[in-house]
C-alpha cells in the first residue's frame, strides 16, 4: 500500500499538491462547479467563487490596480507557461523555439478563431493592437483627397497613424464628435454615417473607447458603410475577452485588438481580422514574398521574435473559457456599477460613462468636479496607493477605472471611499 507520505513524495504527488496550491487549477475547476447551472447575474454577486479567481493572480496587494485598461496581470497558470516556453527556447533557440514551439501558433490561431467566430485563415497574431491597426491602416491603398472619418475619441496612437498618411498620402481625416455619455447608441451612428462624404473611403472607430468606455453599434456603422463601398476599420483593442460577441456581431472589415489587456495574455500579444477577400489587396508593414500575398501570414512576417508570448496565449484562453465571457462580463459590470452608482448619488461628482449594459462593461470614467483630474488622481495614489489613469480631453475629463475580475469588493469600495473624501474636502 501507498502511504500518504510516499505518494506525496512522488512526482504524481508533487502535482497533487500543487493543484492543492491556493492558486491551483483544481480550486478554479471546484469553484466553476460549485456555480454550474447558476446565472451569470447570480454568480456576479458571489464571493465565494470570485475569492478563487482572485488567488489564481500573483499581485501586489498593497496597491489596488484600477488600472486594467492599460494591460493586464496574467493568471498564474498563464505567466507560468510564458516562462516554460522561453527557458524551453532558450535551450537552443533554433530548434527548441523555431521548430518546437513556433508551429504551435497554427494552434493559438485557431483558438482565437473561434473564440472570436472567423475562419483562421482571417486572423494574425501581432504584438499589440497598435500593430493589427497599423497593418490596415497603412496598408490601404488611398489617393490623395480621400477621406477617413473617425472621431476626435479614437485612441492616440491611430489618429497619430492617419495624421501621418494626410502628411505623406495628401488623404484628409476628419474627426467627429459625440456627447458624453451619449443618450441613445444612434447618436452614435448618425454622427459617424452624417460625416461620410463622396471622398469617404474608410470609417475607423473603436468598438468600445478608451476614454469612457462608450460601446459603439458596430454593425449598424458597418452594414451602412459596406451599402455605400466605405471600408471599415475598428479598433476593439479593449473589446475582446472583456465582454461577449464574435464577429457576425460586428460586420467590419478589419478588426483589431489589444490580448494583453482583458483576456489577460502575455503582455505583446494581439490579433488582426479582416475578411477573407481582403487578404491579398492589403499590403502588409513587414512586406512577405509575392507568392504569399493571398496569406493571412504574410502580417506576421515581422521577423525573429518570442514564441513564448503568442503561445502562452492558449493557456490565457483556457483561463479566459473557465470562467465563462457572460460570467466574467457580469462581474465586471457588477465591479463598475457598485462604485459608479454609489458616486453618482454625490452632487459633486460627474459619471461620464452610460451605465446601461448596452453602451458599457468594466470602464468607467469620474469626474470630481471643482478638482483638477490629475490632482484626484495623484492624490488617490499618495493618499491610497490607487492606481487610476486621467482621462483629459478637450471637451471633458475623469478618472478612468477599470477594475478586473481579481479586483476584490474592499478594493472597490475603498476607490468609492476615497473619491466621496476627495470630493467633499
Ligand atoms: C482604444 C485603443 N486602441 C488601441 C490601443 C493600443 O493598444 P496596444 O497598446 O495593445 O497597441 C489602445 C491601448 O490602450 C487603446 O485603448
Amino acid at each position: 500500500m501507498v502511504t500518504r507520505r510516499a505518494f506525496l513524495q512522488t512526482a504524481a504527488g508533487g502535482s497533487a499538491l500543487a493543484a492543492f496550491r491556493p492558486d491551483g487549477p483544481d480550486r478554479i475547476a471546484a469553484a466553476a462547479r460549485s456555480i454550474s447551472g447558476v446565472s451569470p447575474a447570480e454568480v456576479a454577486a458571489d464571493e465565494n467563487y470570485w475569492r478563487e479567481i482572485q488567488q489564481a493572480f500573483t499581485l501586489d496587494r498593497t496597491i489596488i490596480n484600477l488600472n486594467n485598461g492599460g494591460c493586464c496581470p496574467s493568471p498564474r497558470v498563464v505567466h507560468d507557461a510564458l516562462k516554460r516556453y522561453l527557458d524551453l527556447s532558450n535551450q537552443a533557440p533554433v530548434y527548441h523555439m523555431w521548430q518546437i514551439l513556433e508551429p504551435n501558433i497554427e494552434t493559438v490561431r485557431r483558438r482565437l478563431a473561434g473564440e472570436f467566430g472567423c475562419d483562421p485563415e482571417e486572423l494574425a497574431i501581432t504584438r499589440n493592437a497598435s500593430e493589427a491597426l497599423q497593418i490596415a491602416q497603412l496598408g490601404l491603398d488611398l489617393r490623395p483627397g480621400d477621406e477617413v472619418v473617425t472621431t476626435n475619441q479614437d485612441y492616440g496612437r491611430m489618429l497619430d497613424t492617419w495624421e501621418q498618411r494626410v502628411r505623406r498620402d495628401k488623404i484628409k481625416l476628419t474627426r467627429i464628435s459625440f456627447p458624453v455619455p451619449p443618450k441613445g447608441l444612434t447618436e452614435l451612428s448618425d454622427r459617424l454615417l452624417g460625416a461620410i462624404t463622396p471622398a469617404t473611403k474608410v470609417l475607423h472607430f473603436c468598438h468600445i473607447t478608451n476614454l469612457t468606455g462608450q460601446i459603439f453599434p458596430v454593425k449598424a456603422i458597418c452594414e451602412e458603410a459596406r451599402r455605400r463601398g466605405i471600408r471599415t476599420i475598428v479598433d476593439g483593442a479593449h473589446a475582446f475577452a472583456h465582454f461577449p460577441y464574435t464577429v457576425k456581431d460586428l460586420g467590419c472589415d478589419f478588426y483589431g485588438t489589444s490580448l494583453h489587456k482583458w483576456l489577460l495574455a502575455p503582455i505583446g500579444t494581439g490579433f488582426l481580422y479582416m475578411r477573407r477577400e481582403l487578404i491579398e489587396s492589403l499590403w502588409p508593414l513587414t512586406p512577405a514574398k509575392e507568392t504569399a500575398s493571398g496569406d493571412i501570414r504574410k502580417f506576421e512576417e515581422i521577423g525573429t521574435h518570442p514564441a513564448a508570448n503568442h503561445n502562452a496565449i492558449a493557456e490565457a484562453l483556457t483561463f479566459h473559457d473557465g470562467i465563462g465571457g457572460e460570467r466574467k462580463a457580469e462581474r465586471l459590470r457588477f465591479l463598475r456599477d457598485r462604485w459608479a452608482r454609489r458616486l453618482m448619488t454625490n452632487p459633486k461628482i460627474r459619471i461620464h460613462t452610460n451605465l446601461d449594459p448596452a453602451h458599457s462593461c468594466a470602464i468607467g470614467t469620474v469626474q470630481v468636479t471643482g478638482v483638477p483630474t490629475p490632482k484626484v488622481v495623484e492624490q488617490l495614489w499618495t493618499r491610497w496607493r490607487i492606481i487610476a489613469t486621467p482621462i483629459v480631453h478637450a471637451e471633458y475629463e475623469g478618472v478612468r477605472v477599470t477594475p478586473n475580475v481579481y479586483t476584490t469588493l474592499e478594493e472597490v469600495d475603498t476607490f468609492a471611499g476615497a473619491l466621496e473624501r476627495l470630493a467633499n474636502y
